[in-house]
């Protein structure tokens, strides 16, 4: 079973995400952290608490980290998330509060009383991670591996050149990728290719209250897809980042040189991955290029429908 802690900023896919990893047993969430990304960080870290409510998860700590990124202006994502961050369902105000805790003294404190290495998987801007490196670089020896939903090799979905968690805080993505450490990066060439569509959420509504969940969040995100790309379905951004790490024959992943445009725009957030070894850059990730989606979205379906 590999430990991880989820870094998120949910939003929609965050909260699938998070369910997925709640409903796998190849997975031991030790918590979750929240940063300022798809919306403000009271509201992320509000949406991570009301999801766990949801499923009666109060014993999952969760601790609020950046408020805003490291360089650049805050740019939520209202157009995609709405204003609450995870319009849609109708889930009351959360519950509980965060633990007192700074996520990075957080994270310090839980990999410390870990005998083993810890994944880290994060799903929002990189700015927890960054502030994490630079405040506790004795504890890198206790990061497993950094699995990250994040970049593109082509295409982005925020500016042509860039994807949102990076372009959101490109300094923190720079300090990610140049840290030395086991990094994956699961961006938008694999995401953009598993669409969850009716037919799964069709069975993840009839499966119970944590399928209900997503089933009322797809309604919602799905308009987005369908308005700007014309799509019959969602990409799930965020899950296809855990699922590397329950199954990680999902994934096929290529080490390259990948480095972060954290210049002005157009350019800014943009990820240069070197697939073909043109620069002679040292490979720092492992860039997903592929993904099998039938048993993504399968896995997607199995085990949130397996939370009842
Ligand atoms: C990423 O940006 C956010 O909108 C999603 O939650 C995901 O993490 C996709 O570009
Ligand atoms: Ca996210």
């Amino acid at each position: 079973m590999t430990a991880i802690i989820l870094d998120c900023d949910p939003g929609h896919d965050d909260a699938i995400a998070l369910m997925l990893a709640l409903g796998s047993h190849e997975v031991e969430l030790l918590g979750v952290t929240t940063v300022c990304g798809n919306q403000t960080l009271d509201k992320t870290t509000a949406n991570a608490i009301r999801v766990l409510d949801h499923l009666g998860r109060d014993d999952v700590p969760v601790a609020a980290g950046a408020p805003r990124p490291l360089v650049r202006e805050p740019h939520v994502q209202a157009r995609v998330h709405g204003e609450t961050g995870l319009d849609g369902p109708d889930l009351p105000p959360p519950a509980r509060e965060p633990v007192p805790e700074h996520a990075i003294d957080w994270i310090a404190g839980t990999l410390s009383a870990q005998p083993r290495p810890v994944t880290l998987v994060p799903t929002g801007p990189l700015t927890n991670v960054a502030l994490f490196l630079a405040r506790y670089p004795e504890l890198e020896s206790k990061v497993g591996r950094i699995v990250l939903m994040g970049g593109a090799i082509g295409e982005g979905n925020t500016t042509p050149a860039a994807e949102f968690n990076i372009w959101a805080d490109p300094e923190a993505a720079h300090r990610v990728f140049t840290s030395g450490l086991d990094v994956t990066m699961a961006g938008l060439d694999v995401t953009h290719k598993a669409l969850m569509r009716e037919q799964h959420v069709e069975r993840l509504a009839r499966a119970g209250r944590a399928g209900r969940l997503v089933a009322d969040l797809y309604r919602f995100y799905s308009q987005h897809h369908r308005r700007k790309y014309g799509w019959d379905g969602s990409p799930v951004h965020d899950a296809c980042a855990v699922a590397h790490v329950i199954d990680d024959s999902l994934l096929q992943t290529v080490r390259c040189g990948v480095k972060v445009d954290t210049g002005p725009e157009p350019s800014r957030g943009r990820t240069y991955v070197d697939r073909w070894g043109s620069t002679g850059w040292e490979p720092n990730c492992g860039v997903a290029v592929d993904i099998d989606s039938e048993r993504f979205l399968e896995l997607l379906v199995e085990r949130i429908g397996g939370l009842g």
